[in-house]
């Protein structure tokens, strides 16, 4: 897919997005798979929410319906079974205690069509066997097995996914900072939003960082009134999403250091950068040689230098044309959105500490601290970015990032720090009108 669409901007339509968009695949060291261990920590610190969320799920009959979670962005990794096991177990262990039959248990994995949803199948334990015993104990015994029947919903979650009132439980980790599309305004040369000489907003201008926001409160709308239609009565949501700490929006903290300090940074040095005889020198590196070398070589060198400059490894306007489509909303962003939508009542809208997503061993190791950094940015953004440019100019520019990385590893690891929203929601009232939804 990448190669086909490799020459088109990502300035596009939500659909587009969509078919793009998806976390790296596959074991290799930059996909997502290697690279979000942190992403599994941070889900385990906030065990004791998602356990309190549940404990408030009205237990529907056991004859009514099979109890049915969702997990939304789940993509294709163990992070997923981990938590939809979780969630199932634990209602399974509320039914025991209050004396009632359980129902049965089924489990939707949804993320976008370009998920890869066929690892994801690989990875499912068979189902538990139920026959000839209490659900107890066939959970008590199903060690390497799974106790609800699952299947793969492909679709984005800012629209429907599932038929009215069939969800009981909703759980979506790490993803709604994804937005459904960059702005066309970011992109549009004549709009004050035009995000000229960077691929985030991170430090952007006002109205890039605002263009972003409308856009955050604008899909999180959508996805509330969507689940709003699908949540069975009394059905709850548990959603992390990451969180910025500054009111500005342009400050996009943890996220701000990922996409719009060091990534940045090297993709303007693929664009600085000249060729000279298959080799690349950057005209920083240029800058900082000796004099005596200069002395010799400065005039034609440096004719050379300018007169090539349109020979970077990506032009300045393709850059301008890429932009990364998360947005860390501040705690008030995501309230409001919540409340004037008002489906949803809060049960709990706090912020966790997620702490760094860089997995390093040796924290002092300023080699590691930069491959992490590269790997960790490629797993989640390596995608759009060769879809973008080619994959050859994604491997020069995540090389950049790793030695930028490295040179700053120490700063790094100190500011690389994310904190993330978890908004425990249950469904108070649905306000919408089947002729007016589209
Ligand atoms: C960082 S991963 C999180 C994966 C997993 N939940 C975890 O905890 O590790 C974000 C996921 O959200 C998915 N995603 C982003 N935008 C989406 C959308 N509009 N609809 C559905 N899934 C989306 C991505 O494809 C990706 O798999």
């Amino acid at each position: 897919m990448a190669t086909t669409l490799q020459r088109e901007s990502l300035a596009v339509a939500p659909v587009k997005l969509e078919r793009l968009l998806s976390m790296k695949g596959g074991n290799g060291e930059a996909s997502y798979v290697k690279n979000s261990q942190a992403q599994a920590r941070h889900a385990r610190s906030m065990l004791h929410l998602l356990e309190a969320t549940l404990d408030a799920v009205p237990l529907p009959e056991g004859d009514e319906h099979a109890f049915t979670v969702a997990d939304l962005g789940c993509f294709c990794g163990n992070n997923t079974l981990f938590m939809v096991d979780v969630i199932v177990r634990h209602i399974a262990k509320r039914y025991e205690l209050s004396g009632r039959e359980a129902p049965e248990f089924q489990a939707f994995f949804s993320d976008l069509p370009s998920n890869d949803f066929n690892v994801l199948f690989q990875l499912l334990p068979p189902l538990t066997s139920f026959d000839g015993g209490s659900l107890e104990q066939c959970l008590a015994a199903a060690g390497g097995s799974r106790p609800y029947y699952a299947a793969g919903v492909p679709g984005s979650f800012y629209r429907r996914l599932f038929p009215e009132r069939s969800v009981d439980f909703f759980y979506s980790a790490f993803s709604l900072h994804w937005l459904s599309q960059v702005p066309e305004s970011m992109t549009d040369r004549r709009s004050p939003a035009y995000n000229k000489g960077r691929v985030f907003i991170h430090g952007a201008t006002e109205a890039a960082a605002r263009a972003y926001g409308r856009q955050f409160q604008a899909d999180l709308a959508s996805f509330l009134l969507c689940r709003a239609r699908e949540v069975c009565r009394g059905g709850s949501m548990f959603l992390v999403c990451l969180r910025r700490t500054s009111a500005n929006p342009a400050d996009q903290g943890g996220a701000g250091v990922l996409f719009g300090t060091h990534f940045q940074d090297a993709c303007e040095d693929l664009i600085q950068e000249v060729i000279t005889n298959s080799k690349t020198v950057s005209v920083t590196e240029l800058l900082s040689l000796p004099f005596s070398f200069y002395a010799c070589v400065t005039s034609c060198w440096l004719v050379a230098v300018m007169g090539r400059r349109e020979q970077g490894l990506v032009d300045a306007e393709k850059r301008d044309g890429f932009n990364i489509p998360v947005y860390a909303p501040s705690l008030q962003e995501f309230r409001e959105v919540v409340e004037a939508d008002g489906s949803f009542a809060i049960n709990t809208l706090q912020v966790v500490r997620g702490g760094s997503p860089l997995v390093v061993s040796r924290p002092d190791d300023v080699e590691e601290v930069g491959r992490a950094m590269a790997n960790s940015c490629r797993s989640v953004c390596g995608v759009l970015v060769e879809a973008h440019l080619g994959e050859e100019v994604g491997d020069a520019l995540f090389a950049r990032l790793e030695r930028r990385a490295a040179r700053w590893a120490g700063e790094l690891m100190e500011q690389l720090q994310l904190f993330h929203i978890v908004a425990s929601l249950y469904f108070r009232e649905a306000k919408w009108f089947t002729n007016t939804f589209s």
